[in-house]
């Protein structure tokens, strides 16, 4: 077998908000097809760590690597071309524009030697027949999951290799956590690498390969999902932020 670089590799890497340090040596892995939860308490830094692969916020240690290329100094638009997506945690969909247009101003060709067939608008209504209805309905005048979708669906015109997501389920209703949940696994198997920060443990578990906790910007647990979701639903609550505390 070749080594092959993993999708994304982030080793020691540090975070600041201007004097603020955030992120402290964390380190993870995401292979190529894998999908991987970032778990933890709100304030934990997942949305950070997120920020800091897209170049929007300053990191001053550490090495950032997409397939092997190094993403260590490159501006955000850049990381974008290099087939990193990302759907922010407060989705940015443009009200004034409708779904077409938001979606046109996501559309991008797919980077160089990309497996994955090419996200067209045809497919990613075919993932969100919803958005498909609403082609011509105004971004602020969606619900918070409809315009979830939205947010989705113009990173997949993007054609990634690598899509970041932020809290796909937060806020949204329980039915739309459904349909998100299909989604996701539906892009899972399509081969789309996912990095995905998400506390609903049922939408992780359905998804995801392996997970990492964070708590104060540090890595304090790493493993297999599965082991993940056995700790959390023994702990109270069946949250995914805590389950360290059944460590022995
Ligand atoms: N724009 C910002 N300026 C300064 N500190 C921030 C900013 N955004 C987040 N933080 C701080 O960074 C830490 C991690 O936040 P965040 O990554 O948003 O956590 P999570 O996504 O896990 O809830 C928190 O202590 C938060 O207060
Ligand atoms: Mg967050």
């Amino acid at each position: 077998m070749t080594a092959t670089a993993p999708m994304l590799e982030m080793d020691g890497l540090d975070a600041w908000y201007g004097e603020a340090q955030i992120l402290f040596g964390l380190s993870l892995k995401v292979g190529a097809g894998q999908a991987v939860a970032l778990v933890g308490r709100n304030g934990a830094g997942k949305s950070t760590t997120m920020k800091a692969i897209m170049g929007l916020i300053r990191r001053r240690a550490g090495k950032l690597a997409l397939s092997g290329v190094d993403l260590g100094a490159l501006p955000t638009h850049a990381i974008a071309r290099l087939g990193v997506g990302y759907v922010p945690e407060d989705r940015r969909i443009f009200a004034e524009l409708t779904v077409l247009e938001n979606l046109d101003l996501g559309r991008r060709r797919p980077p160089p030697g990309r497996a994955i067939a090419e996200w067209t608008l045809d497919a990613v209504f075919d993932l969100f027949p919803q958005l498909a209805d609403l082609r011509h309905r105004p971004g602020g005048q969606m619900s918070g999951g409809e315009q979830q979708m939205l947010a989705v669906a113009r990173a997949l015109v993007g054609n990634p290799s690598l899509l970041l997501l932020d809290e796909p389920s937060e806020g949204v209703a329980p039915i739309v956590v459904a349909h998100m949940t299909l989604a996701l696994s539906r892009l899972k198997a399509s081969g789309l690498s996912l990095l995905v920060s998400e506390q609903n443990a049922h939408l992780c578990a359905a998804i995801c390969d392996s997970a990492y906790l964070i708590e104060q910007g540090e890595v304090r647990w790493q493993g297999p999902m599965a082991a993940l979701a056995e700790r959390a639903t023994a702990g109270p609550g069946g949250s995914l932020d805590s389950p360290a505390q059944s460590t022995p």
